[in-house]
């Protein structure tokens, strides 16, 4: 944060995406839906789905290895690796583990982290922490997901919004008035049952009952949920841009949770933002949960729209429920 121990910066973005695609007029075949109710009600034409030889630490690996390329950053240098995801590869070893072996970087501490759809910001927030604090140089932030693995391919009502995905950044400190200008991370779990997977954890171990319930799925209120991130991600975002010190005229580029391309033009009006100012993928890769945010970010970086000195506010919303927003000055 501005006036509080080191500059915390990005200095290296990765992603990754699997090969294979669903496309909507594929999802027709599968359940009762149309294209066109699917792009008028959520702007998704097509998302990325992980094979069955494909877990999300083979994402986040691929993700993590090219943001590391790009930053010049060796394995070895990494201090600390977190994995945002609602779908690590199992209940422990954590994915983060599982990757910083694969990587070979032998010096990092490494978990994983559980905020839903919110999680990549959660995640560079403890991580700015501990760059900004001095107790680490160098970490590794990925945001990892394969929703296609939770996701009831027979329910219409959510089996058309998600998609599989990773993205990653590395965070070092950087120079005065760059990088990380504020959070804004909150909770509210009296809505946690507006989407939830009720099974398979210690309240309903799996069991036969569980499977044949279909309890290992994600389960939503989709129109409550679409309500509370209408009004949630502008709050948040606006609190942030208020916690920098900056007025929301100073925003270059909008990067928010890919859930619903309605969803992210309401908050855009909110922020009085053009769609031109408003990064979004939700089109080609649906929901991808944690992975949205970083994965739109390597994008908008990588096509050459984010430029030195840029403002960037990334807002999310998910399970929890959670939200998060982080304002940030783009450059080293
Ligand atoms: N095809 C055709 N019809 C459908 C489909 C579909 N794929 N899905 C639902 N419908 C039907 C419903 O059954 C309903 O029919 P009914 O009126 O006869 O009951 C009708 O369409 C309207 O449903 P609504 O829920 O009112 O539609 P809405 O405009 O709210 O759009 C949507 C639904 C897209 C789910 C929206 O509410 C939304 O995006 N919500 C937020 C979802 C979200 O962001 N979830 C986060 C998940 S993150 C995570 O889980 C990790």
């Amino acid at each position: 944060m501005l006036g509080h121990g080191r500059n915390v910066g990005i200095v290296g973005v990765g992603s990754a995406l699997p090969e294979k695609i669903i496309t909507n007029r594929d999802l027709e075949k599968m359940v009762d839906t149309t294209t066109e109710w699917i792009v008028t009600r959520t702007g998704i034409r097509e998302r990325h789905i992980a094979g069955p030889e494909t877990a999300t630490s083979d994402l986040a690996l691929s993700a993590g290895r090219q943001a590391l390329r790009r930053a010049g950053v060796k394995a070895n240098e990494v201090d600390l690796i977190i994995i945002a995801t609602a779908t690590p590869d199992m209940a422990f070893p954590s994915t983060a583990c599982i990757v910083q072996a694969a990587l070979g970087a032998e010096s990092a501490a490494a978990f994983d982290l559980e905020a839903a759809c919110s999680g990549f910001l959660y995640g560079l927030a403890i991580a700015e922490q501990f760059i900004s604090s001095g107790i680490y140089d160098t970490a590794l932030v990925i945001g990892a997901e394969t929703l296609s693995k939770i996701t009831n391919w027979s329910d219409r009502n959510t089996c058309v919004l998600f998609g599989d995905g990773a993205g990653a950044c590395v965070l070092r400190p950087v120079s005065k008035g760059k990088g990380i200008l504020s959070h804004y991370l909150g909770a509210d779990g009296k809505g946690g049952e507006l989407l939830q997977i009720r099974g398979g954890g210690s309240r309903r171990p799996t069991s036969v009952d569980t499977l044949q319930g279909g309890l290992h799925y994600i389960e939503m209120l989709g129109s409550e949920v679409y309500k509370f991130a209408v009004r949630i991600m502008g709050e948040a975002a606006l609190e942030a841009i208020q916690r920098s010190h900056l007025s929301q005229r100073d925003i270059d580029f909008l990067i928010p949770h890919q859930a619903n391309h309605r969803i992210i033009k309401a908050v855009a009006k909110r922020l009085e933002l053009p769609p031109e100012q408003v990064v979004v993928n939700v089109d080609r890769c649906g929901n991808m949960s944690a992975a949205s945010i970083p994965v739109a970010l390597e994008e908008a970086v990588v096509g050459g729209r984010v430029k030195d000195g840029h403002i960037l506010v990334l807002v999310a919303f998910g399970a929890g429920l959670t939200w998060g927003a982080t304002v940030i000055r783009w450059g080293t």
